[in-house]
């Protein structure tokens, strides 16, 4: 991101009496690391930063988060500003106040709430980023419609090709997608309540990234594959219906996911689920989709052999031919 954007900030920056020092991670969910929060402060702390200074994160969902927390935490908070440059970032990690990083036992299991004093979202930036990152994003976007947009998703539905090859004006979707996630966490910041449903297709998509060891598998296509799943789960407890299921696998294979996944484990995907940290009292929660897209429930009460059987037939490719 900082040979493809960097300069441009910094020249920015500059043009407006602004003086900026540079921090640097690699890139990489496996870079997003305690070790590398202290490296990090260590870099502020030698360069003099101050109170006032103001951190900007420029990049993905990894260095927004876990520069976030850096922002949060050195001299107990300094000014953060986000500048997300994927479509996960724009839509979904840059706001909601959510940040932190992994420990080897789990994802994002060490964080704080800091608010983005500014978010400054460019789509131009997105030209920049790969198919397959494009792609992954995506499943965000229709996440947003299935939990709260109908529009946004039957919009999906009718532009999917476009969408894919980026031949159409993305703007009014992905702003569309980032409403959805600013309504909810204006509504419930913590996660008590609503804010749960932004977890749909996570439940089994963290699991699903943890288990691949968070390579080979990105965040979105993860989530594509939970969405499949946990919309099956549905029909199974009565909430929804396959038509919904179809449909939505349709459009998340339209849109470039649901593409096979690398060789994982079913026993290992299960025992992950309850080191997800929206276990609450040893019950896993689910978010489920009903018979149309727009709203969603959430259950903690789903049979260990329903969660079984729907995890084996997904790591084991049988998912998509059961509905
Ligand atoms: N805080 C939250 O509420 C929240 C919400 C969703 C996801 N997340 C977190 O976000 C992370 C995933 O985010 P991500 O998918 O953005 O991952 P990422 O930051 O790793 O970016 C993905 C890849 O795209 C590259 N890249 C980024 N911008 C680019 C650009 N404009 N052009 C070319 N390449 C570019 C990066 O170098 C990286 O290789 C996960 O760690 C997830 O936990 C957090
Ligand atoms: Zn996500």
């Amino acid at each position: 991101v900082h040979a493809l954007h960097g300069e441009c900030l910094d020249r920015s920056l500059r043009a407006a009496g602004l003086d900026p020092v540079l921090v640097r991670i690699p890139s990489g969910e496996d870079q997003k690391t305690v070790a590398n929060v202290m490296t990090a402060l260590g870099q502020l702390a030698r360069l003099g930063i101050e109170r006032h200074d103001v951190l900007v994160a420029l990049g993905g969902g990894v260095p927004g988060d876990l520069f976030g927390y850096v922002a949060a935490s050195y001299m107990r908070g300094i000014r953060l500003v986000q500048i997300p440059t994927t479509v996960v970032a724009q839509v979904d990690s840059s706001i909601g106040g959510k940040v932190g990083v992994d420990l080897p036992e789990a994802k994002n299991l060490v964080g704080a709430y800091k608010h983005p004093d500014r978010v400054i979202i460019d789509y131009e930036m997105l030209r920049t980023l790969p198919y397959e990152e494009w792609v992954a994003g995506t499943a965000e976007v229709v996440k947003s419609g299935v939990i709260a947009d109908a529009d946004l998703f039957t919009w999906l539905e009718s532009n999917a090709d476009q969408w894919r090859t980026r031949a159409c004006d993305v703007g009014p979707a992905l702003a569309a997608a980032l409403k959805v996630k600013v309504r909810i966490v204006q509504e419930d910041e913590r996660e008590t309540g609503i804010r749960m449903n932004l977890n749909y297709g996570h439940t089994l998509g963290h699991a699903l990234e943890a288990v691949a060891g968070y390579r080979g598998l990105r965040h979105g296509e993860a989530v594509a594959w939970g969405m499949a799943m946990e919309a099956r789960m549905a029909v199974e407890v009565g909430v929804s219906d396959g038509t919904f299921v179809r449909r939505q696998d349709h459009l998340l294979q339209a849109l470039g996911l649901l593409q096979p996944l690398p060789a994982l484990s079913g026993y290992a995907t299960f025992e992950r689920l309850s080191l997800d940290k929206k276990v609450k009292a040893g019950r896993v929660r689910w978010i489920l989709p009903g018979r149309m897209p727009g709203t969603v429930s959430v259950r903690d009460d789903i049979p260990a052999e329903i969660v079984r059987k729907l995890v084996d037939a997904t790591v084991d490719g049988r998912l998509l031919n059961d509905s």
